[in-house]
This record gives structure tokens, C-alpha cells and sequence, in this order.
């Protein structure tokens, strides 16, 4: 593992592909004086460990607003008390989080905002209480795993585009949802995007997970064979960092060059993390 210490910040790289671990103290990180350095890191290496940190909120949507534009009620963060919510309470346990039943898609490979023209950039996890066993959260490289696609795959996925919706989220839940659920989660959000995006830096990423519904213009059986082989592709150990959490642990993640998801754990296990988001800053294209 290479260390390279530039002023407070230590900086080790976890896999060669993806993941860094940032040391430094919260009083260094909330100065913002390293936010060009954390936002650059952010893109290179998409997932930023910040070991035991122990930020309450407070602290916690300072270090997010220092890297960019607080990004509040979104993906149907519920508010109390008519306001809105920096901090989102993930659970699976409905007596904590009114959206824990929603939350059993985190289990699968996924990227938020899909349905949204432009995703959040970034989101910050902080780990409150740990479950005794799972629950550890793992993300590949879609940036990485599009640069490793041989040529004529690449070839293959231009211009392609696949619909991401509510409905296939419902579906993840329940495959067998009534039909007044079906017309209900039908209601919900969907949107074409491309399969490969191309970001303003110039880099490409995939945009698959279980939020893709079918790629459009393909036989049925064709459109899933493609959205599983790249998912699959996209998720092969290389590309992947798994993280086991400790108690305080800070974890950023690039939300647009990453797909995520968390290793299953029971939902009264007490495990709690609290999330803050960064706004989205470029539409997918
Ligand atoms: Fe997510």
C-alpha cells in the first residue's frame, strides 16, 4: 500500500481501481482547506474512506457542504416537522425508517437518481450502529469496468439507451405485486438513459443496476441478457471495493461513476447509518 502524505492529508489507495483511504483529523477536514484535493480524489478514485472520523451531523453536513451544494429531498427523503432533511436515517427497520421497506433495494446493484435527469454527485455515509454480522457496503468502478470492455463491446453499446423505473424497483421487491400496486409503482418515475455515459471530463461509465428495466429496442430475453452481462461485468472483483465498517467510519462515494449496494444484514440488527448528499452537477448524456 502507498502512502503519500501532502500536507495534513495522508492518502493510501485501497485497490488499484478504486478506493482511497484518507487520514487526516476533523478539524483538518472541516477547514476545508482540502476540498479541491477530496473532490479531485472523488472523481479519480470514485469511494474516499475517512477511518473512525466520528463526525456527528452537524459536522458531517459541514464536511458535505465543503465539496459542493447540500442536496435535500431527494429520492423521497421524507421530512420532519415540515422541514427538510440534510441527514437521512438509512435503515431496514420500519420502526426507524419510514422508508425501510424502499431500502431493501440498497441489497442490490444499484446507482441513485436514475430516474432523475441529473443524479446526485455524491452521497456521505457515516456509520452510527453496525449490524453483528453483514452489512457491509461494497461499489465497483463503472468508469473502470467500461475502460476494460474490449473494443467491439464498446462498439456494440453506442448509442444504446435503457429505461430505468419506479416500476422495476417495486418489482425487485415484490415480483409479484398486485395488480393495484403494478399501476400504482407504473405511475411512478421512469426515464431512458444511455447504457455508457459520457461525462464532461471525458471519461465513460456504464449505467446499469437494478434500476434498469429493459434496454430499449431489444427482444425481451436479449435486453435482460445484456443489462445482466454488464452488471456482471461491472461488478467482477477487480472493480470492486468492499468496505467493513467500524463505528465513526466516513465514507464518500462518486454516485456517477460507481454502482453500490449493501451486504445483506437483518433488519433488526440496530444497524444505522446516517447519509448526507451532494447535488448533482451534470445530467447523464
Ligand atoms: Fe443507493
Amino acid at each position: 500500500m502507498m502512502t503519500v502524505t501532502s500536507m495534513a492529508l495522508s492518502v493510501s489507495h485501497l485497490t488499484p481501481h478504486i478506493g482511497t483511504r484518507i487520514d487526516s483529523d476533523g478539524e483538518t477536514l472541516l477547514s476545508g482547506r482540502h476540498a479541491q484535493e477530496i473532490r479531485a480524489l472523488l472523481e479519480t478514485r470514485s469511494v474516499l474512506v475517512f477511518p473512525e472520523i466520528g463526525f456527528d451531523d452537524e459536522q458531517q453536513i459541514a464536511f458535505t457542504r465543503s465539496l459542493g451544494a447540500l442536496a435535500y429531498d431527494y429520492n423521497g427523503v421524507p421530512m420532519v416537522n415540515g422541514e427538510q432533511q440534510a441527514i437521512f436515517k438509512v435503515s431496514l427497520d420500519e420502526k426507524v425508517s419510514p422508508t425501510a421497506r424502499s431500502l431493501k433495494n440498497s441489497l442490490l446493484w444499484h446507482l441513485d437518481g436514475t430516474t432523475h435527469d441529473v443524479p446526485i454527485l455524491a452521497s456521505v455515509l457515516t456509520a452510527r450502529h453496525l449490524a453483528p454480522a453483514g452489512g457491509e457496503t461494497e461499489w465497483c468502478s463503472t468508469y473502470a469496468a467500461y475502460e476494460a470492455l474490449p473494443d467491439e463491446d464498446k462498439r456494440a453499446l453506442e448509442g444504446l439507451r435503457a429505461v430505468h423505473s419506479n416500476l422495476q424497483l417495486q418489482r425487485n421487491i415484490n415480483p409479484e405485486l398486485s395488480y393495484a400496486d403494478f399501476r400504482r409503482a407504473r405511475g411512478g418515475p421512469s426515464k431512458s438513459q444511455p447504457l455508457v455515459w459520457t461525462h464532461r471530463n471525458g471519461r465513460k461509465s456504464l449505467v446499469v443496476g437494478a434500476t434498469a428495466a429493459y434496454v430499449e429496442g431489444m427482444p425481451h430475453d436479449d435486453s435482460l441478457e445484456l443489462l445482466v452481462r454488464l452488471r456482471d461485468w461491472a461488478t467482477q472483483p477487480q472493480f470492486v471495493y468492499r468496505h467493513e465498517w467500524k463505528i465513526g467510519d466516513m465514507v464518500i462515494w462518486d454516485n456517477t461513476g460507481t454502482l453500490h449496494r449493501a451486504l445483506p444484514y437483518a433488519p433488526d440488527s440496530g444497524r444505522l447509518m446516517h447519509r448526507s448528499m451532494l447535488a448533482g452537477e451534470e445530467p447523464f448524456a
